[in-house]
């Protein structure tokens, strides 16, 4: 029984994190359910048997973020998935010149959709794009938008965010923590609410050596932030960043943990959940096997690497590589809202979405699969033979860094100047 698996699934996670040093050294850990042959299987059947498929029949769903990495997969998923969903409202604003009707058509155009396009393109009329922004207050929609949504509107996944990691402390304030609290403003209103499904990261509080599926105090306010964001000009800010942030490395990490205070105190009574992916990457099966939007994170490293521009990392070999397919981000987000739709439990819930120790996966189990790859399947623009190794003294990966990264640019620029082309 379906049923019972996701019963498993969301009760015999082993969700405990352990970090062991500073943010990208850090274990956190989760066990999904693995299939006979020790391959991970998706909790949600595909067609319309499952409870989760059950859970979402003639609901209207809620979601931000859809034209990112992680919201254009769970969107996928939850089409193909679960069928009967009655309409989903995705929230967009207009970018590029182009409205968020237009910019939806052309996000069913990507390669994410194609399967569906394939199988039951009818399924993609059933979205509808909101216009409207987190970063404003309202999230700038229509009254008659708000009006409709808080109606129709039972179940939310707020998955918009600033994920850049050098964000000026003011701009992160803004899309992280008052988008934050704009869309659970809304919720609020919504008489239909049965879940709200926050996607937080894994590093939010990455300052700290283990971390449970728990939110820890901070030391100052959300509220005194965003009232300290407002007034001072960014360079005071920069001055007390290093204080406030406590230890983590940059302003996302740290809205994104105030994120989940302001749900914490604001949003008691809700149906709430927060899910805390770690480093989001390729998807594993679903929609298709290695799927990803662009170049980010850990493709950015197999792309350099497989072009033999990398050759040098700073990296314990023995240290985690917390990865985690995009699909089991989505099919956790999904079965996270039927868990807290259909249980109800008290308090905000909190799972982190995390490989860690429990399917561990090393730099060095990486580096001896991956090699092999790139080299049977070099890229198309390979740059130099792939190879190069791992550091595990910072001196060490500097000189490498010299002499394997730096000079071969020079190099490559002044042949460049001396042909007449562009250097970088
Ligand atoms: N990717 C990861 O490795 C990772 C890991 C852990 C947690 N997460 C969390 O997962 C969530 C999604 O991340 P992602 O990787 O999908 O990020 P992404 O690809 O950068 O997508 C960000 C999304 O947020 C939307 N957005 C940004 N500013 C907005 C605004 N002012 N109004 C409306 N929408 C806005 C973007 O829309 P536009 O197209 O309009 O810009 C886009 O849809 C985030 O909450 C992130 O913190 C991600």
């Amino acid at each position: 029984m379906i049923g019972e698996d996701l019963q498993k699934f969301s009760e015999s996670r082993v969700m405990r994190t352990i970090a062991i040093g500073p943010c990208h050294e850090q274990q956190p850990v989760m066990s999904a359910d693995r299939d006979d042959e020790g391959g991970y299987s998706s909790p949600i059947e595909e067609g319309d048997t499952s409870q989760v498929s059950e859970f979402f029949k003639d609901r209207c769903v809620f979601i931000t973020g859809v034209s990112g990495f992680v919201g254009k997969v769970l969107l996928e998923k939850l089409l193909r998935s679960c069928q009967r969903v009655r309409t989903v409202y995705v929230l967009m604003r207009p970018k590029d010149g182009q409205e968020p009707r237009q910019r939806l058509d052309q996000l069913f155009t990507c390669q994410v959709f194609s399967r569906l396009r394939k199988e039951n393109s009818r399924l993609l009329t059933r979205v509808v794009p909101i216009n409207g922004d987190i970063s404003l207050p309202e999230l700038g929609l229509s009254q008659s938008d708000t009006n409709m949504l808080a109606k129709q509107v039972s179940v939310v996944f707020h998955s918009a965010a600033t994920v850049r990691f050098d964000e000026p402390l003011k701009k992160s304030v803004v899309l992280n923590m008052l988008g934050t609290r704009r869309v659970l403003e809304l919720s609020k209103r919504m008489s239909k609410l049965a879940a709200f499904i926050h996607v937080s990261t894994a590093y939010s509080y990455c300052n700290r050596m283990e971390i449970d599926e728990i939110i820890y105090p901070e030391n100052v306010s959300p509220q005194k932030v965003i009232d300290i964001a407002e007034w001072m000009d960014e360079t005071m800010l920069e001055s007390i960043l290093p204080k406030l942030m406590d230890g983590r490395p940059t302003t996302y990490h740290y809205s994104k943990a105030l994120a989940e205070h302001i749900l914490a105190t604001e949003g008691s009574g809700l149906p709430l959940a927060i899910v805390r992916p770690s480093i989001v990457t390729a998807a594993f099966k679903e929609p298709m096997p290695g799927w990803v939007d662009g170049v980010n994170g850990p493709s950015t490293f197999i792309i350099m690497t497989g072009k033999g521009l990398l050759r040098t990392m700073l990296v314990y070999k023995g240290s985690v590589v917390d990865w985690m397919p995009v699909d089991m981000v989505a099919n956790l987000l999904l079965t996270t809202a039927w868990h807290i739709g259909t249980h109800r439990p008290d308090g905000v819930k909190v799972y982190n979405c995390t490989s860690g120790d429990l399917n561990k996966v090393t730099w060095l189990d990486i580096h001896r699969t991956a090699t092999p790859i790139v080299n049977r399947f070099p890229s198309l623009h390979v740059t130099r033979y792939p190879g190069g190794s791992f550091k595990s003294h910072p001196l060490h990966n500097k000189i490498a860094i010299k002499l394997f990264h730096t000079l071969p640019a020079y190099v490559v620029d002044t042949l460049a100047w001396v042909f007449g082309h562009k250097t970088e």
